[in-house]
């Protein structure tokens, strides 16, 4: 559903605007890969194979953006309080919370809209109230931007950190072996278990479910106060795996919508059960509740529990993007999460499989499509990491080197890319024995 079918929408959309819209929908066959690339601008001489990084938009969410700038660009007083003030049922963030929820599995009211994975993990470790004493334990792979969030909310409650590697070889990663370290490592003063759901130096995917139980377990002799909450950095698994977010046992949800879901950047979302946001003091005043503001002009505490709207962010945000993610769920749902999910596993099992069988590459991912998704690292012998995504921009192939302090080359197919774009960068990788 588009704005301009709401009947609560700006007015100032175009005809054209609605016509170019109306065309590419009524062309646009989800069953078709060619169609579904078609839905993108990325240039057709490259092979994209960076896809984990930063969305390109399909057309529809491009449309979206569209249009509300437009609207703003013409009279950003009436588009703004109309679609974000003036009644409940026409506020636009509900339908973005709505579209967020059904993808997961979850309410609307469990989502809070935020600007990228960093600033909901950031919530959630600023607003969790942790006593000095407790831990939060971590593993060796996090990225920095949320080992950084531990860190100074640590160094704010006066808790503690700690990180436990979960494989030495990632290549090998064992879910067994894994599960039984966390479980170890696990102690009465432990207030938060973190991981990432997908590994983006390594390119491992860890088994959130199965970790949620271990957790589970841990907490069924804990009193409320002292239960181990589970954090998640989703952004990797989220718009790859097929799985219902809501239903996998963890606390905290966060990810951008800003890369595997397609949404436009500066987007993203963080979920929590409902006992999980009431554990949460916001940390960024919101313009999603009324609560809050309603009790500073009565000049009284706000009456919680808190819910997501509660830590969704203000200010004024770009909201011709952060309203646009409903129609980046729209289109990976009508694509369908189980296809995408199998499409992307055999694109970067492909990759994976030409990798493996040379004999100059370390191959640093799983081959199991069960325990990897969108991202694939490995070593050319006698190459640093840069060069080679060097020589392979040379050659039309867009790829990266992981920014860990071991760093490994990175590429990342996704549902754009096709079995072609990955020979280019075999082909590549062949040139370097
Ligand atoms: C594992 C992981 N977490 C978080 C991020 C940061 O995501 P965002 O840009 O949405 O904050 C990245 C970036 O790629 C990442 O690889």
């Amino acid at each position: 559903m588009s704005p301009v079918d709401s009947g609560s929408s700006p007015k100032s959309v175009t005809a054209e605007d609605n016509a170019a819209h109306d065309a590419a929908a009524r062309s646009f066959d989800p069953g078709d890969w060619r169609s579904v690339r078609a839905q993108f601008l990325l240039s057709p001489d490259l092979a994209h194979l960076s896809n984990f990084y930063f969305a390109s938009n399909p057309t529809p969410v491009r449309d979206a953006i569209t249009r509300y700038r437009n609207a703003f660009d013409e009279n950003p007083y009436n588009s703004l309080d109309d679609n974000m003030f003036a009644r409940d049922e026409d506020m636009l963030w509900r339908r973005v919370c709505a579209a967020a929820a059904e993808y997961l599995g979850g309410q609307p009211d469990e989502v809070a809209l935020t600007s990228s994975t960093t600033m909901g993990l950031a919530l959630v470790y600023h607003g969790l109230v942790l006593k000095p004493g407790q831990e939060v334990l971590t593993t060796t792979h996090e990225f920095y931007p949320h080992y950084e969030a531990m860190r100074l909310a640590c160094e704010k409650w006066g808790a503690t950190m700690r990180e436990i590697p979960l494989y030495e070889s990632s290549r090998d990663f064992s879910v067994d072996e894994a599960v039984a370290r966390i479980r170890a490592a696990l102690r009465p003063n432990t207030r938060v278990f973190s991981i990432a759901w997908v590994h983006s130096g390594t390119g491992v995917r860890v088994p959130i479910a199965t970790i949620a139980q271990v957790i589970a377990e841990v907490n069924r002799d804990r009193d409320e106060a002292d239960r181990v909450l589970f954090v998640v950095d989703g952004v990797h698994g989220f718009g790859v795996v097929d799985e219902d977010v809501a239903a996998m046992g963890c606390d905290f949800f966060s990810a951008g919508t800003h890369k595997w879901i397609l949404g436009p950047r500066g987007t993203g979302i963080l979920w929590a059960k409902r006992e999980s946001w009431a554990l949460l003091r916001p940390t960024i005043p919101s313009l999603m509740t009324r609560e809050p503001a309603d009790a500073w002009r009565q000049n009284r505490p706000p009456a919680g529990p808190t819910t997501g709207p509660w830590v969704s962010p203000g200010g004024f945000f770009a909201y011709e993007h952060q309203w646009a993610v409903a129609e980046a769920f729209d289109f990976v749902e009508q694509i369908g999460r189980r296809r995408i999910q199998d499409r992307i596993a055999e694109m970067n099992g492909l990759i994976k499989e030409g990798l493996a069988d040379m004999e100059h590459v370390t191959l640093h991912t799983p081959l199991d499509p069960g325990l990897s998704a969108g991202i694939v690292c490995f070593d050319v012998r006698g190459y640093e990491p840069m060069d080679v995504v060097r020589i392979f921009r040379d050659n039309g192939v867009v790829a990266s080197a992981t920014p860990y302090a071991v760093s490994h080359v990175r590429l990342s197919a996704g549902i754009v890319n096709f079995p072609e774009d990955v020979h280019r960068a075999l082909d590549v990788v062949r040139s370097l024995a």
